[in-house]
């Protein structure tokens, strides 16, 4: 076996199931752990994939078809006001996991002159950004997002012996779990420091078009960068989805932008891969694109739900409005949201995901995940009311410790 695979860690959603293993609630269980959109998927987009069901007679291209390529440089000058070139800048991908995965072993040298290659991610995270950095054979260096820090990553800690190994810097904006947004002084910080250490900077910006405020989209790395005069994305690489911006999350659908440098790398290693995009799905996909009518429609779904959601849950539990993201990022009323999680399970039914299993231990034995809870509001409006009714019958007092370890 490749021994890489057993450095590994299982999935947050394996640790919660074995969590709550064995409880029976007290009531039906309503679901707020699992960040899948549920919203119905668009019918043009089910049409545009119906219509090309005769494509499957032949082998689609890992590099895209123009017409999708097409449309996805249209979204990309409409909702960053850049310009990238369908030809050399623009690869579909099988959603963003399979972006981020595949990206890192294309771009990561584990034999590069100076030692084991690092890949900063924050904490919490992601998880596959820690696969891919393992199974590239490089060192994931955590970085952690805090309160004290608005959910932004503090780079000042990493030494200069660091920053010359690290070839690959992640960051998550809007940020799963936390919520947060990188304004252009956050996204000049890591910039600069690309610009410095020479490292590529992947951004993963999958919860771009799930925000509030229809006036003020999130700012994403390429518009940050053509700001900064990098017009033609050195050393970047921005990973998209229609997961939740069109409700397809089974679809496998996104893309990876940036760096044309990397792009010529990226459709070889994916060419071995076997990871070209069905060419239904392309035709779907370059539906969805072109429609942006769809999207402010889901943004009105997760508005309403947050108007039902984020209060309720505030008065119990320090949960926040987050700058975006369909998530809240909330404080457990213990410290330990292992505990606070399987006691919620238990007594109302209520499922959330505990921030420990989205995190790591640092080098001074502090976790930062710990102590909160993700709450995914991707429910119906009627069971969030549903939801935040029986936080009322909610005893913090019971809270039993957790025996063992998760
Ligand atoms: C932060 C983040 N990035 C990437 C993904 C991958 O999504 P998809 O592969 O559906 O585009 C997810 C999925 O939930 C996510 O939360």
């Amino acid at each position: 076996m490749n021994s890489e695979l057993a450095l590994t860690r299982p999935y947050p959603f394996a640790r919660l199931r074995e969590l709550l293993k064995g409880i029976q609630p007290a009531m039906e269980e309503i679901s707020f752990g699992i960040g899948e959109p549920r919203h119905p998927t668009p019918r043009f987009v089910l049409d545009a994939y119906e219509r090309a069901f005769p494509l499957f007679a032949r082998y689609p291209a890992a590099k895209g078809t123009p017409e999708l390529r097409g449309s996805i440089a249209q979204w990309i000058e409409r909702r960053y006001g850049v310009k990238a070139d369908p030809e050399t800048q623009i690869v579909p991908t099988n959603g963003s996991r399979e972006a981020l995965f595949s990206i890192i072993q294309t771009l990561v040298d584990r034999h590069a002159a100076g030692g084991r290659p690092i890949v900063v991610i924050p904490d919490p995270f992601y998880q596959i950004y820690e696969g891919s950095a393992l199974l590239a054979g490089a060192e994931p260096l955590y970085v952690p997002l805090s309160a004290e820090n608005h959910f932004q990553a503090d780079y000042s800690s990493i030494t200069d012996e660091q920053w010359k190994r690290v070839q690959a810097l992640i960051v998550c904006s809007p940020n799963n779990p936390c919520g947060s947004v990188m304004t252009q002084q956050h996204w000049d910080e890591v910039l600069a420091l690309s610009e410095r250490w020479g490292f590529t900077l992947i951004s993963d910006e999958c919860y771009s078009e799930i925000y509030f405020d229809e006036s003020r989209p999130p700012l994403g790395a390429l518009t940050a960068a053509a700001r900064r005069g990098n017009d033609r994305f050195e050393n970047i690489v921005i990973c998209q989805s229609l997961s939740k911006r069109t409700n397809v999350p089974g679809m496998r659908s996104g893309f990876c932008a940036g760096d044309a440098r990397f792009m010529k790398s990226f459709l070889l290693y994916r060419t071995y891969h076997g990871s070209a995009m069905p060419t239904a799905t392309q035709a779907a996909s370059a539906a969805a694109w072109s429609d942006e009518e769809h999207v402010r429609e889901n943004r009105e779904l997760y508005r309403r739900a947050f108007a039902v959601g984020q209060p309720a849950f505030n008065r119990y539990f320090k949960a926040p409005m987050p700058d975006a993201s369909f998530y809240l990022w909330a404080k457990s009323p213990v410290e330990d949201d292992l505990a606070f999680t399987r006691s919620l399970y238990e007594q109302v039914g209520i499922k959330v995901l505990p921030g420990t299993f989205l995190s790591r231990e640092t080098a001074d034995g502090t976790v930062p995940g710990r102590g909160y809870v993700r709450i995914a509001l991707v429910a119906t409006e009627k069971e969030i009311l549903e939801g935040t009714k029986r936080l009322e019958q909610f005893d913090a007092s019971l809270i039993r410790p957790i025996e063992r370890a998760y």
